[in-house]
């Protein structure tokens, strides 16, 4: 696909929103019942506990949460909204749309509604595809959300999968500013290559077994394509936007495993205080994870209007992506 470089008119992120759900699992917790340690798990990944959704919570659930925040940051309603695109491999059901439950229940009687399947780049692919979508006119302002019940999809007994991930959502609204400005999405480059399916996938699915199926990885394959992609991709997005990685504020990662996060920051050469990092208590929550990061940042001041952002993410496909933003409004 192509990039999306800009200059005048632009789509601004302006909010954003997050939701975890309330339980919390350490790695100690997880170590009562398959074979594993706090000590390894913190060792092999950064990760130091993850959220479970409770009985009864759904995907959705999580997403509506998020979107709210997003939406009343900046005093809007589901009303103002033309679009939502929800990004995630776990929806509440095969169809409808996790998207369609998000429209009704936000009352965003105007917005079309769909969702977004790129596992843990779902967001940087969701994000690229609103901003195409409201650059060419399908209307004023877009909710993008990354939402995932990963633990729904997990081998509880499978100590080399069921340890890395977590639960929860986050969502940004993008708006179109038709004046001339150097703030919004600045550039998006996505990335696509199938033949690498078997080191990252789910052993169901309705055409093919008809179960929900488990995650299967073979982790360190995986881990080897990570950081020589998203260093590439990131190359490739900073070159559309026309931008040295010295512009670039903050680094905020798809968070799987802070050696893949470590191992970009090095390759970008940034320090300690230009990247956000949650993987230690979120665990990788797929495609929710940036928002989620973006999120804990706008909330504590390290994040603010004016900031250049560079998003990454690599996902089961493989499939990955990066995205430039200059956040908040002009
Ligand atoms: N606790 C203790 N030991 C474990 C655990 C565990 N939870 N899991 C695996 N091991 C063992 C293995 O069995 C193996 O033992 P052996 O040497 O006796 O055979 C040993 O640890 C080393 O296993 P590796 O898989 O080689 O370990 P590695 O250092 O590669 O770390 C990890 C594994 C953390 C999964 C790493 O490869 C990784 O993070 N890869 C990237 C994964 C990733 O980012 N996935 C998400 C992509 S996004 C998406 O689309 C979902």
């Amino acid at each position: 696909m192509p990039e999306a470089s800009k200059s005048g008119a632009a789509n601004l992120m302006i909010s954003v929103g997050s939701y975890l759900p309330q339980r919390i699992v350490t790695n100690d917790e997880l170590a009562m019942s398959v074979d594993t340690s706090d000590e390894w798990i913190r060792q092999r990944t950064g990760i130091a506990q993850r959220h479970i959704v409770a009985e009864g919570e759904k995907t959705s659930d999580l997403a509506r949460n998020a979107a709210e925040e997003a939406l009343s940051r900046v005093g809007l309603s589901g009303a103002d909204i033309d679009l939502i695109i929800v990004a995630t491999s776990t929806p509440d059901d095969t169809f409808p749309s996790t998207a369609t439950k998000i429209q009704h229940q936000l009352g965003a009687h105007n917005a079309i509604a769909f969702d977004v399947q790129a596992v843990c780049a779902g967001f940087v692919y969701a994000l690229d595809v609103a901003d195409a979508m409201l650059t060419a006119g399908r209307g004023q302002r877009a909710l993008v959300i990354g939402a995932e019940s990963f633990s729904k999809i997990l081998d509880w007994q499978d100590r080399s999968t069921c340890v890395l991930f977590g639960d929860g959502a986050g969502a940004v609204l993008l708006e179109r500013c038709e004046t001339e400005t150097d703030y919004g999405i600045l550039a998006t480059k996505l990335h696509a290559d199938g033949a690498h399916r078997d080191i990252l996938y789910v052993d169901g699915g309705p055409s093919s077994n008809g179960n929900v199926g488990h995650v299967r990885m073979e982790g360190n394959k995986v881990f080897r394509h990570a950081v020589e992609k998203l260093s590439s991709v990131m190359d490739e997005v900073l070159d559309a936007a026309a931008m040295r990685v010295e512009e670039v504020d903050w680094l905020v990662p798809h968070q799987a495993n802070i050696r893949i996060i470590e191992g970009m920051q090095k390759k970008m050469g940034l320090g300690e205080d230009r990247v956000v990092k949650t993987v230690h208590e979120h665990a990788n929550t797929s495609a929710a994870s940036i928002p989620l990061a973006l999120s804990a940042a706008v909330n504590d001041g390290r994040i603010h209007d004016g900031q250049v952002l560079a998003f990454e993410a690599i996902g089961g496909g493989l499939v990955w992506g990066a995205a430039l933003v200059r956040y908040g409004r002009p």
